[in-house]
């Protein structure tokens, strides 16, 4: 019997005021194990769905499921405990805490014991470990986008979901954040990520659905999205007919 989904979004509508749904009827399902990203232009509610997800926009009708829980409406701050973790976009760390205060404080907030939670991440970010006295607001951005990581996987989540994490990064310091989110995976945590970046995003991700006006319009693996003559024409520079790099026919 294959596992089932660890999310589900059903039909979901969401927003900042009731008569103005910025989410619209939004369906996706991520699988267990897997890296699924969620992309499309600037504006299609990329934010407010995984936002809504993680309990931080308003529902107004449908349903989030985690593991076969119904999670919709959790508040945001009880979502850790239900196995979900978010990183936002920005402010996911305290710049004026050092590393270590930074993932002491994340273990105090679902009290774990301190060593017991601590030594994983440490030894999955032996960069941070090096650098745990620093200001968290002294670390580069890469440095800074891996604590917030680190700080979400405290609590050991099920699913872990990041907003953006690349934005503001050089390609090189993708490169590194999205290894570290290879070895996410691969300890056995579902990934879901927003990416502006789609050629990064595809070269990371198993799946992904392209959103656009709050509803999800392209789903599928990352090489069919590849090989989708809109993805290419909209986002990888290349016109419609031709052929993705690699592909034949
Ligand atoms: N706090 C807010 N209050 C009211 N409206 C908001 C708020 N945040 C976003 N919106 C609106 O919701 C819509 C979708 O924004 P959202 O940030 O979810 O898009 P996005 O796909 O993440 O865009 P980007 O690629 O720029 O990050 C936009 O029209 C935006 O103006
Ligand atoms: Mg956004």
């Amino acid at each position: 019997m294959s596992s089932p989904p660890v999310l589900v979004i059903e039909s979901l509508e969401a927003g900042y005021e009731p008569s103005l749904p910025i989410v619209r009827n939004a369906c996706l399902t991520v699988q267990p194990g897997e890296i699924f990203a969620i992309l499309g232009p600037n504006g299609a509610g990329k934010s407010s769905l995984v936002k809504a997800v993680a309990g931080l926009v308003p529902v107004s009708s449908g349903r989030v499921l985690l593991n076969g829980r119904d999670i919709t409406r959790t508040p945001a701050h009880r979502m850790v405990f239900e196995g979900l973790a978010f990183v936002p976009q920005t402010e996911n760390v305290f710049i004026n805490l050092s590393v270590a205060e930074n993932l002491e404080l994340a273990a105090a907030i679902v009290k774990a014991p301190r060593h017991d939670s601590l030594a994983p991440v440490y030894a999955m970010f032996p960069d941070l470990l090096r650098q745990r006295k620093l200001p968290a607001g002294q670390l580069s951005g890469g440095q800074r986008q891996m604590l917030a990581v680190a700080r979400a996987l405290i609590a050991r989540p099920g699913l872990l979901i990041l907003d953006e994490p690349s934005a503001g990064l050089s390609p090189l310091l993708v490169g590194q954040v999205f290894g570290k989110l290879r070895e996410v995976r691969d300890a056995g945590i579902t990934v879901l990520l927003v990416e502006q970046n789609v050629k990064a995003a595809l070269g990371l991700a198993d799946r992904a659905a392209v959103l656009v006006e709050g509803k999800e319009r392209i789903v599928g693996s990352s090489a069919e999205l590849l090989g989708d003559a809109r993805i290419a024409a909209l986002y990888l520079g290349r016109h419609a007919g031709t052929p993705a790099p690699g592909r034949t026919g």
